[in-house]
């Protein structure tokens, strides 16, 4: 058993550092993205240069556009120069749709201060109160960023929001100590709420393009030689990969396809990166479904959602919810959890639709009684079912 192993470990592999190409990792340099970071910068000034000040931003744009990774790399940057000015920023970044609630948002960040404060027991009122005493108390200035902002809109409204806006409003003169980014895809929920909260939030709006394929080339290849020994990639397969990932525009499913062929390379044993490589990387991506979507469901929607594609494997456009339920209960077994009831059941399918993962409607004549069908919009079954057997294999 322990030669397999051994061997796996010391064969040959064309990746130099792999971890350059993870969902989480955040380039230092941001090219395509100087102008937004420059516009971030001017917004943010006024923290720096007059603590007590806040600012609200929104950054929009398409999916693989940059959006979390300028947030992150401007927030990394800021808190530095802020140090070196003695003012005690920080900079937190959330995303809305892995914690779920304002409950939780409120939570981590005070967390972040004060671990030792109990996560329950709390209301979100009280929390944001900590919240505030422990700024106040410690000197303390926030940048807080809510990405993927849209979920929790969808979710709570702007309840949240109004909050965190209000805050240091009610006494006169005091010092504001958090400023605001949100980050969504596009500014169509904006439509639907005309409060001031959301006014005073459009105030400030980035909007990201998305990348053209000279733009997704040079991305590539910056992070190509960062991941990459020298001589196993060449130029012209750089090309190839941006051109793919160009009428997207999308900057993950650029990197994604990269790393993909880069493991198909090596399972070959081959010394350096194919137009085969790359075709067969992108047949086995899909560009909407992404990566960390399916990687942040708790375990129980990754079970239904593997129940699900099962179900629809073979030449089905839908499932009904007893032969998904017959099939997540199978699944359980498989993994060793205990199924839940019907009413979660029923959560787990209308959490994984709001994600946009499954798409649900009542069945139509044909089928007796009326039952919900389910089926996968954008994702095809097998490729689902691989993605989440590789992401359970660890359970
Ligand atoms: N200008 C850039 N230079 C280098 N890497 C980039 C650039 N823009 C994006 N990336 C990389 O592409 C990937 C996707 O970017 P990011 O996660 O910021 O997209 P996003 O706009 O937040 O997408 P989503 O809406 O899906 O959350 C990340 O790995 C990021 O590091
Ligand atoms: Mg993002």
């Amino acid at each position: 058993m322990s030669n397999i192993i051994e061997d796996e470990l010391s064969r040959p592999t064309i990746f130099k550092d792999e971890s350059k190409l993870s969902i989480d990792y955040v380039p230092e340099h941001l090219p395509y993205r100087e102008n937004e970071l420059k516009q971030l910068a001017n917004i943010f000034r006024v923290l720096l240069e007059k603590p007590g000040n806040s600012q609200k931003v929104i950054i929009t744009g398409n999916v693989g556009t940059g959006k979390t990774a300028l947030a992150k790399n401007f927030g990394s940057q800021i808190v530095i120069i802020a140090s070196k000015r003695e003012i005690n920023l920080h900079y937190i970044h959330i995303n809305c749709r892995r914690e779920r609630a304002s409950f939780t948002i409120l939570n981590r960040i005070v967390q972040t201060f004060n671990p030792s404060i109990p996560r329950r027991g709390f209301s979100t009122e009280e929390l944001l109160q900590i919240m505030k005493e422990i700024l106040e108390e410690k000197d303390i200035h926030i940048i807080l960023t809510l990405d993927e902002l849209d979920f929790l809109l969808r979710r709570e409204g702007e309840d949240l929001l109004y909050s965190l806006i209000r805050l240091f409003d009610e006494q006169l003169n005091a010092v504001q100590r958090l400023s605001l980014i949100g980050i969504m895809r596009s500014e169509a929920l904006f439509r639907g709420m005309d409060s001031s909260t959301i006014s005073s939030l459009q105030q400030n709006i980035i909007r990201l393009k998305e990348y053209s394929a000279n733009q997704l080339e040079t991305i590539l290849s910056e992070r190509a030689k960062e991941a990459f020994y020298v001589g196993t990639i060449t130029n012209q397969e750089i090309t190839f990969m941006a051109e793919i990932a160009a009428k997207q525009g999308d900057a993950r499913y650029a990197l994604e396809i990269l790393w993909r062929a880069g493991k198909i390379a090596d399972s070959q044993n081959k010394t350096r990166i194919l137009p085969e490589h790359i075709r067969k990387a992108k047949s086995d991506i899909h560009p909407v479904i992404r990566k960390d979507t399916l990687r942040d469901l708790p375990v129980q929607h990754k079970v239904l959602l593997l129940a699900i594609s099962r179900a629809l494997t073979t030449e089905r456009s839908y499932a009904t919810t007893s032969e998904a339920k017959r099939i997540y209960r199978i699944a359980c077994e498989e993994y060793n959890i205990r199924p839940r009831r019907h009413t979660q059941f029923w959560e787990y399918l209308s959490e994984l639709e709001k994600q946009g993962i499954i798409a649900t409607k009542i069945s139509g004549v044909g089928i007796k009684g009326k039952t919900t069908l389910i089926s996968l919009p954008d994702i095809p079954a097998s490729i689902l079912e691989q993605e989440i057997l590789n992401l359970l294999g660890g359970v």
